[in-house]
């Protein structure tokens, strides 16, 4: 499994590239709203440093508005993916934008079927949504190993990206169930890093060199 930067913070998306483990990065309106910067001058900074896919969500809700704000997107770098809700119109623009050879990633996905129809229209990549499910009490792992197993047993070649992560055993969950990507927030990423055992043991290593130099 793949990881990807859910975020649209600068500071955030560099210290990540920095670890070398980054495979692309997801915005979402929110993620951006939260900047308060211009969305395509910050999509040109994220592309800047990120060569691999940076998801950019559409705002409009009609396929033929999605699919013009699709073009847009696309044309900032040739690394932007495009990203759609799993509406009937998000579904056609899918199609459209697939058409074009653009680059979809299809959100919001909160069901198996959902992501064959995304898959079918051409989808790069579908994004069910973990955390979101867990929220309101219903778990969110079996979504993405029913996906997987799906798409394994018809041989469907769209990238599932778990979403809505909101801490490291999500993580483990999403690759232990198939998801090729997971896309998680700065500060989970951090916490994958650490353990309390390593912290230890890189101390008492090191104060016991020191020791032995002094004895
Ligand atoms: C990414 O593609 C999604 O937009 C994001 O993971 C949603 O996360 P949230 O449920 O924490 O807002």
């Amino acid at each position: 499994m793949e990881f990807f930067i859910d975020s649209a913070n600068i500071d955030e998306i560099k210290q990540a590239s920095e670890l070398g483990i980054l495979a692309g990065v997801t915005t979402n309106p929110s993620l951006v709203a939260k900047e308060k910067v211009d969305f395509h001058e910050r999509l040109r900074e994220i592309t800047s440093i990120v060569k691999s896919s940076v998801s950019a969500e559409v705002i409009s809700t009609n396929a033929e508005g999605m699919v013009e704000e699709g073009k847009i997107l696309a044309g900032i770098a040739p690394n932007i993916t495009v990203k759609l809700p799993i509406t009937q119109d998000g579904l056609k623009a899918v199609k459209a934008l697939s058409d074009l050879n653009i680059k979809t990633n299809v959100t919001l996905i909160f069901s198996v079927n959902q992501a064959l129809l995304a898959a079918r229209a051409g989808a790069t990549y579908v994004s069910p949504f973990l955390g979101r499910l867990d929220d309101i009490g219903q778990e969110g792992i079996p979504l993405i190993r029913d996906i997987a197993n799906v798409f394994n047993i018809h041989g469907i070649r769209t990238k599932i990206i778990a979403a809505s992560i909101r801490h490291p055993i999500h993580v483990t969950q999403a690759a232990l169930s198939g998801a090729h990507i997971a896309t998680i927030p700065y500060k989970v990423i951090s916490q994958l890093l650490t353990h309390p055992l390593t912290d230890q043991g890189l101390e008492k290593f090191l104060s016991d060199w020191e020791n032995a130099q002094t004895d």
